[in-house]
């Protein structure tokens, strides 16, 4: 599996370590960005790993910001994006489970990098159990285009 993750200034600390344990784990992980610690937008990040995520480019993808709302909403915008904002791990796996999350988002300024590891192995490793649950994911698709 191919993961993105993209992060604003105030998440590059812990981007950069979500990023070493995933490759520790194994996984191919692109990295969008911000590297820096300059002041910028989450907006730009966020789009830019949405757009991979819908392009197929990445299989996933995790957004990090200051609360992880910014960049989450950001993502949200982005025809195909289900990103689900957690602040702990048991919202990210039923957010795999009951509604197919495609991106995760969290805080670095709300969550410490140990609850951010263990809402990202839960994001990774859980399934999609689908029967009801893709009705309401595709009432979500519908929602999208206007039509429900
Ligand atoms: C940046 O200061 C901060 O507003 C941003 O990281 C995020 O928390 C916004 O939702």
């Amino acid at each position: 599996m191919k993961i993105g993750i993209a992060n604003d200034h105030a998440a590059t600390e812990m981007k950069f370590e979500i990023l070493q344990y995933l490759e520790s784990k194994g996984y191919e992980v692109v990295n969008f960005g911000t590297d820096s610690n300059e002041s910028t937008d989450y907006a730009i990040w966020g789009k830019m790993l949405a757009d991979a995520v819908v392009s197929g480019t990445v299989d996933r993808g995790i957004a990090i910001c200051g609360t992880g709302l910014g960049i989450g909403i950001t993502c949200n915008k982005v025809k195909g994006i289900r990103a689900a904002i957690c602040s702990e791990s048991l919202s990210a796996r039923y957010s795999r489970l009951h509604n197919n999350s495609n991106i995760i988002a969290f805080g670095a300024r709300i969550i410490g990098v140990e609850t951010a590891k263990e809402i990202v192995d839960e994001f990774l490793i859980t399934e999609f159990e689908g029967g009801r649950h893709q009705r309401r994911v595709d009432q979500i698709k519908a929602v999208e285009e206007q039509n429900l």
